[in-house]
């Protein structure tokens, strides 16, 4: 038995939790941020900082009253090196090594995106399976992920501009309706009606994404209808985006897992929680009857901090581990990937 406390402090979300061998959350506490972000219309760097610094204290112990452990029944500390915000990761990093140096654990620096990844063993009762295939979106990263065994990650797909959760934030505020925007145009879209037409932009690559003019697009239709005078309907746009952008996605996924047979499929980030991402999907893997999909609750899918410990047990497992002399690294490569 392994039990690891897992610090999260990426972007704008405090986290702790204490997990066992990668899959029983002993304890999972999350403290966001967002109420005071979305009075700004987006995560301000050097408030979430502060708050971090704020809460962090507390949000530890609470992990670790919640968990019935002792910090003695604690193997090792995880947290997340990268990538992130600067400022906000240099809290937790600080944090994880304060309690790794107290109490003579070993740490463990996880990258973020694994994290998101490794939550989906939350959401199965078996492990996950290798060859797998990741899908990672969030709001700072749209990629495809192979994984040929436990712990090891290529990005074989990448956006060329904006992450996908960064469209969905600046189409949101484009149409006035705030941060952050997934959620929002999720919602709004179900109301939508095939009304406008985008066109998808084009990539080089099989597996890579683009979504920067496909935002810019959404903006100049959005003109164009405003100079003829006719009202917008925003219900239309979140549909005519949302269409267009999952419908490239979901279909360069459906490529990659054509070419390349995975055993299993995983969805992971925050904008994995996009309820039409999740019907697309699992209708184009009727196609793959013997591939298991996963698809994460949403509670999963944004930051919290028992997806680290998830992410840190093969590395525990892989003896990777950290030194105090290591820093928060904001674009931290995956393991084994360079930057
Ligand atoms: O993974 P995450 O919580 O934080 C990062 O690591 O970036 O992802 C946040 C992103 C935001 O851009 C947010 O708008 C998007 O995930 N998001 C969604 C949905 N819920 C959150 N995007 C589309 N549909 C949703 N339902
Ligand atoms: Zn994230």
């Amino acid at each position: 038995m392994t039990a690891i406390l897992a610090i999260e402090t990426s972007c704008d979300e405090t986290a702790c939790a204490v997990v066992r061998d990668g899959k029983e959350i002993l304890s999972s506490v999350v403290s966001s941020q967002i109420n005071v972000h979305t009075l700004y219309g987006g995560v301000v760097p050097e408030v979430a900082s502060r708050i971090h610094v704020e809460n962090i204290s507390a949000v530890i112990q609470e992990a670790v009253k919640r968990s019935g452990l002792s910090m003695d029944e604690i193997d090792a500390i995880a947290y997340t090196r990268g990538p992130g915000l600067i400022g906000s990761l240099h809290v937790g990093v600080q944090a994880a090594k304060t309690l790794a140096w107290q109490f003579d654990k070993k740490l463990l620096p996880i990258n973020h995106m694994t994290g998101h990844i490794y939550a989906n063993r939350f959401a199965i009762d078996h492990d996950l399976q290798f060859p797998l295939l990741a899908l990672v979106i969030s709001g700072g990263h749209t990629q495809l992920v192979w994984m040929p065994d436990d712990y090891t990650f290529h990005i074989i797909g990448t956006t060329m501009d904006d992450a996908i959760g960064e469209a969905y934030d600046k189409v949101s505020r484009v149409l006035g309706t705030g941060y952050p925007g997934g959620p929002v145009i999720d919602k709004m879209a179900k109301l939508g009606k095939p009304h406008y037409t985008l066109k998808e932009p084009h990539v080089e690559g099989a597996y890579n994404f683009s979504f920067s003019g496909l935002k810019t697009s959404v903006t100049q239709m959005i003109a164009r209808e405003e100079k003829a005078g006719n009202p917008i309907i925003k219900e239309d746009v979140a549909y005519a985006f949302q269409e267009t952008a999952l419908g490239a996605m979901v279909r360069k996924t459906l490529a990659a897992v054509g070419d390349l047979s995975p055993k299993m499929v995983v969805t992971a980030g925050g904008v994995a929680a996009n309820s039409r991402l999740r019907v697309m999907l699992a209708d184009g893997m009727k196609q793959y009857p013997d591939i298991e999909l996963v698809q994460p609750p949403i509670k999963y899918c944004t930051d919290n901090a028992a997806m680290i410990g998830a992410s840190a047990y093969p590395a525990y497992c892989h003896g990777l581990f950290g030194t105090l002399a290591d820093a928060a690294d904001p674009s931290l490569p995956m393991p084994g990937e360079t930057e």
